[in-house]
């Protein structure tokens, strides 16, 4: 018990916490991401056949993914206690922060489509009821602001290292600049949502939700977890195949050890010693991909 507080205070002081204000004012100063980046450079790499089959692979995951980032509305309206006074800066941050930045990464991806001359109509990503049906069955503790606080924490870890998958294989350097600035962007998004982990964590447990059951409910989250998902379910049907399956699962299991370095330290500061703990028990840090799932996209139909 003391030990745990104590790593949770050490760790604290090491993980930073961002506000809602810190946000906004990032927000505030940041200019628009797709007006950044030259997108007839990377037409021309895709043209001249520099982009790589790999690099390919990553850009139709990313796409479908950050396309459709105008549905996660339909996630936030969804959630049982969004609306409570507590997770006011949870819900603002949705609304008026995280949306308009996803939205840019939905612009710089079908930017992108374009570039490349690619057959991808948004319209197929930002089927809201098709995305929070596939997003609550897969997850029924995200229901709930704990287990949307973290499922997101880790889904913008995982999309960090998505957006650095594609720009260290991209072979094009304004491509991989794109990337990499993305990237940082999703990181950030991770260390405000971890830092409303540690808001809920708090929340809960006032509530009278003892440690354990809440710690459970995190692990929940964490043993669900999924990426990349099916939850744009026709997009996924049209543009995921095996190989593209297995080749994400196979960079993910490469960065377990980078990422567990990084969600190590956020779970310490929200829980302490106990939860991480309990994260470690969990199956796997970076989802539900057991062998057996490795073995059923192999045999899925592309
Ligand atoms: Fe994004
Ligand atoms: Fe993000």
């Amino acid at each position: 018990m003391v030990f745990g507080a104590l790593t949770k205070h050490l760790v604290r002081l090491a993980v930073p916490y961002i506000t809602l204000e810190d946000a906004k004012e990032r927000h505030s100063k940041r200019k628009h991401l797709a007006s950044q980046f030259d997108f007839a450079a990377i037409r021309r790499d895709w043209d001249a056949g520099n982009i790589s089959h790999e690099c390919k692979n990553w850009l139709d995951l990313m796409i479908m993914t950050e396309a459709g980032t105008p549905v996660y509305t339909a996630m936030l309206t969804a959630l049982e206690d969004a609306n409570r006074p507590e997770f006011e800066s949870f819900r603002r941050f949705v609304l008026e922060v995280w949306n308009r930045e996803e939205e840019e990464h939905g612009e710089c991806a079908i930017e992108l489509a374009k570039a490349m001359r690619m057959d991808f109509d948004p319209e197929s990503v930002r089927d809201k009821a098709d995305w929070a049906k596939g997003y609550f069955d897969a997850c029924p503790p995200c229901k709930r602001v704990l287990g949307t606080t973290v499922y997101t924490v880790i889904q913008e870890e995982m999309t960090y290292h998505s957006h650095r998958a594609y720009a260290e294989c991209s072979g094009s350097a304004e491509l991989a600049r794109m990337g990499q600035t993305i990237a940082a962007e999703e990181r950030y998004h991770s260390y405000f949502y971890a830092s409303r982990l540690r808001d809920v964590l708090a929340v809960v447990q006032k509530d009278g939700m003892s440690e354990d059951e809440a710690f459970a409910t995190v692990v929940e989250v964490i043993e669900r977890f999924q990426m990349p998902t099916k939850f744009h379910s026709k997009a996924y049907a049209r543009l995921i195949n095996p190989e593209k399956g297995l080749q994400a699962m196979h960079y993910f299991k490469k960065q377990k050890g980078a990422i567990k370095r990084q969600l190590g330290p956020i779970f310490a500061a929200a829980g302490g010693w106990k939860l991480v703990r309990a994260v470690v028990n969990a199956r796997t840090v970076i989802g539900n991909y057991s062998e057996a799932d490795a073995a059923e996209y192999a045999s899925a139909p592309s």
